[in-house]
């Protein structure tokens, strides 16, 4: 079955789907994306995920490239046309397509979309939460504007690349003063010996993640406090569990930081409790 991408108007087999040369965000990187959960036909928080784009479209004065209601359709539909049950929708809007200059175009522009859905496999990533995963820390090296979910990655791309060619599976950045930020495309969390969820404050710092604001409502109705507070690389290795959240991870346990384990090295019960619960508190939207 051919897989099929929307680009700009026009649902395209995957392969043929092709976006301008000048167009803003290939040479510039200046657009911004979304990435949702499918899961067993539902979108999961796709009205987070939404309002978290308008919000990156302006902080940048980008326009939305068609009305709210528009893109839903496009997303279902894409969705629809790939069969995807399980897996991800990918949502990329640039600045769109203009003669290269590095400010913004001066003649009105209609911002380009990008919509591509692709499946996953459940099961796979539930074995994968049973082994948790190992991370290692990169100093932070991003731009003061992380809280946009920009398509500019670069440092993003050169952590994980980091974390591969050290045989783990993430990067989580590190400030000066030994703070955990986030990973390259996840939250960063804790949990203290005392059972309390610990993870940094969503400011400027890092990605205000839909996850992460799921998994608070999570842990709330699992009665466990959550502090937003920042911790250290030591902290953290000395903790009674770590994990990761993102809609590509849901809650993925982290087994060890930079080679040291987290506590017994093994997946903890609270971060299994939470990725259990997710999908009973998340908001679902049928995907079709
Ligand atoms: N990344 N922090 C960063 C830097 C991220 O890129 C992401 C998501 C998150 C988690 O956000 P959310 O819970 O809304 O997915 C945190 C997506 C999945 C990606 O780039 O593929």
């Amino acid at each position: 079955m051919p897989r099929i991408a929307y680009v700009n108007g026009r649902y395209a087999n995957h392969n043929d789907a092709m976006v301008h040369v000048e167009d803003r965000g290939y040479q510039l990187a200046d657009g911004v994306y979304e990435v949702c959960e499918i899961s067993r036909g539902f979108i999961i928080d796709m009205k987070g995920h939404l309002d978290r784009l308008d919000r990156s479209l302006r902080e940048l004065r980008m326009e939305w490239p068609v009305e709210r209601k528009a893109l839903e359709f496009i997303i279902r539909e894409v969705i629809r046309r790939n069969h995807v049950r399980n897996g991800l929708v990918y949502i990329q809007v640039t600045r769109g397509v203009a003669p290269r200059d590095h400010a913004f175009p001066t003649k009105p522009v209609r911002s380009a979309l990008v919509v591509t859905a692709k499946r996953a496999d459940p099961m796979a990533a539930a074995k994968k939460a049973e082994k948790g995963m190992t991370v290692i820390t990169v100093p932070e090296n991003r731009w003061d504007r992380v809280d946009i979910k920009t398509i500019g990655l670069l440092p993003n791309v050169l952590a994980r690349q980091a974390a591969v060619d050290a045989g783990a599976q993430e990067a989580w950045f590190v400030d000066p003063d030994g703070t955990v930020k986030e990973g390259a495309s996840t939250n960063a969390w804790i949990v203290t010996t005392d059972g309390s969820l610990v993870t940094r404050p969503a400011d400027f710092g890092i990605l205000r993640g839909i996850t992460r604001a799921t998994v608070m409502k999570v842990a709330d109705s699992l009665d466990l406090k959550v502090e937003e507070r920042a911790f250290s690389v030591e902290e953290a290795q000395s903790a009674r569990e770590a994990f990761v959240t993102s809609a590509t991870s849901v809650v993925m346990p982290v087994v060890s930081i930079d080679g040291k384990p987290v506590a017994n090295g093994h997946p903890g019960t609270v971060a299994r409790s939470l990725r259990d619960a997710f999908f009973a508190i998340a908001e679902k939207s049928p995907s079709c």
